[in-house]
This record gives C-alpha cells, sequence and structure tokens, in this order.
C-alpha cells in the first residue's frame, strides 16, 4: 500500500475529528478489545456465532494478516476517546472471481449512525477498485433489518438464498447509487477520497 493511504485525518459529519487507516498484527489486543466491546447481537450479526466475549486466535490471525492484495480492514478511530476505535471493515477477494470480494463491516453501537460504517463502505470501497474488485458481495440475516436498510441506503442490490439475505455494489459505476441521504454520503466520500487510491 503506498504510504500516504497509511493514515487519513478525516472529520465525521458531526465534526468529529477521526482517522482512518489498515489494521495490521500490531493491532491484535485493541481488536480484541472491540469486540468485547460489541453488544451480542452485533457480535452474532458480524460473526455469525455466539461464542461470549473473546475473539479466538484464528479469527484474529485471518483479520490482521494482510497478504498480498487478497485482503485488506481498516479502522476508524478518536484518539482522544478512552478506547479510540470506533468501527472495522475488511473485504476477501474470492479465490475463484477476483474482480468479487466479500465485505463486512462493524461499528461499536454506541456510534451507530453517525457515518462511520458508510464511511467504511467508502474506504474499502477505494482500496478494492484500486486493486481491481469490481463487486462487494455482503451477507446478513433476514431478521436483521437495521443492516439491510443500511445496505439498502448504501446502493447494495439485494436477494435472498432461502437463509440469507445477499447484497452486491458494484464498484465500477457510482452513477448507480440510488437517491438516498446515504448513498448521496457515500458518493461524497468516494469523490473526495479517490484521489488518496486511483491517484
Ligand atoms: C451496518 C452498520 C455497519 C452501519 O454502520 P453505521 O455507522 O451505523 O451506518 P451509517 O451511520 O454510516 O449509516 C446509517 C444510515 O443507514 C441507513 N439505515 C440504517 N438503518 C436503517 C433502516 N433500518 N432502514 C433504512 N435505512 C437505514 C440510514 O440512512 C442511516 O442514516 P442516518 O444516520 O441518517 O440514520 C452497523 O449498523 C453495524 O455495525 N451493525 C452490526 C454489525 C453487522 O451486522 N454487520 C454486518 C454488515 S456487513
Amino acid at each position: 500500500m503506498p504510504p500516504d493511504h497509511h493514515r487519513l485525518a478525516l472529520q465525521l459529519r458531526d465534526g468529529t475529528p477521526v482517522s482512518a487507516r489498515p489494521l495490521g498484527p500490531a493491532d491484535r489486543e485493541n481488536l480484541a478489545t472491540a469486540y468485547q466491546l460489541l453488544s451480542p447481537d452485533a457480535r452474532y450479526q458480524r460473526f455469525w456465532t455466539r461464542t461470549g466475549e473473546v475473539i479466538g486466535d484464528r479469527m484474529l490471525d485471518r483479520l490482521l494478516t494482510v497478504d498480498g492484495d487478497s485482503h485488506a480492514i481498516w479502522a476508524v478511530i478518536d484518539n482522544s476517546r478512552e478506547y479510540p476505535g470506533m468501527g472495522a471493515a475488511s473485504y476477501w477477494r474470492y479465490p475463484d472471481d477476483p474482480t468479487k470480494a466479500e465485505f463486512s463491516c462493524t461499528v461499536l453501537d454506541r456510534d451507530h449512525g453517525r457515518g462511520i460504517g458508510t464511511l467504511l463502505l467508502a474506504l474499502l470501497w477505494l482500496d478494492a477498485y484500486s486493486k481491481g474488485i469490481e463487486e462487494f458481495v455482503g451477507y446478513t440475516m433476514p431478521e436483521n433489518q437495521q443492516v439491510i436498510g443500511w445496505m439498502l441506503a448504501t446502493g447494495g442490490q439485494g436477494e435472498w438464498d432461502g437463509y440469507k439475505a445477499i447484497f452486491r455494489w458494484n464498484l465500477a459505476d457510482v452513477s448507480l447509487l440510488p437517491l438516498t441521504p446515504t448513498a448521496g454520503e457515500l458518493a461524497e466520500r468516494l469523490a473526495a477520497l479517490s484521489s488518496r487510491f486511483l491517484g
């Protein structure tokens, strides 16, 4: 990753100064703490497991090992807080179709509705697109209406496979974004950040 991608100084829509950066092996303890801070429901929605507050070593390895261009993980951070992490998002490129990647995102419950998920989607979108990924695929449970609402509001095209809801974002065509306030915010973030990723 080029050096100027490493830490971005940004503002939330309420003016809070935050930074965004990719995570790496040194963030192991921070990520384990973030996992503890999630509500049991959020943990289940994101990780599909009810194993309590301790994240497993295998999951930490999987999240924090960045191996070539197949995986990225970014966090949004408020350094003025005791626990600075606010949310993180990642993608994994599909081995059998390198133009697609699975996207997932988690914002701490106390920070929902502040635009952090949408900011993370914009960051991962540009990171992925700069590496040749043209579609994000996100999964959620059909009863998770809050996340389904966010996925629709950010322009995800949804379908239902009988077990889970599947959303797809076309990273190559921003003009497909719907006329929702959240997609408008996403489009603004993409426009403001694109030169940092796409040159
Ligand atoms: C999904 C998630 C990442 C969204 O993060 P967030 O930071 O709260 O999202 P944003 O603030 O950027 O966007 C919220 C917007 O989404 C839209 N939205 C959210 N819930 C909605 C709903 N039920 N119906 C319609 N729109 C909704 C709204 O437009 C909302 O805008 P608002 O701030 O004006 O209310 C967060 O809810 C989360 O971490 N959930 C738990 C983890 C999870 O399930 N992740 C799976 C996703 S891969």
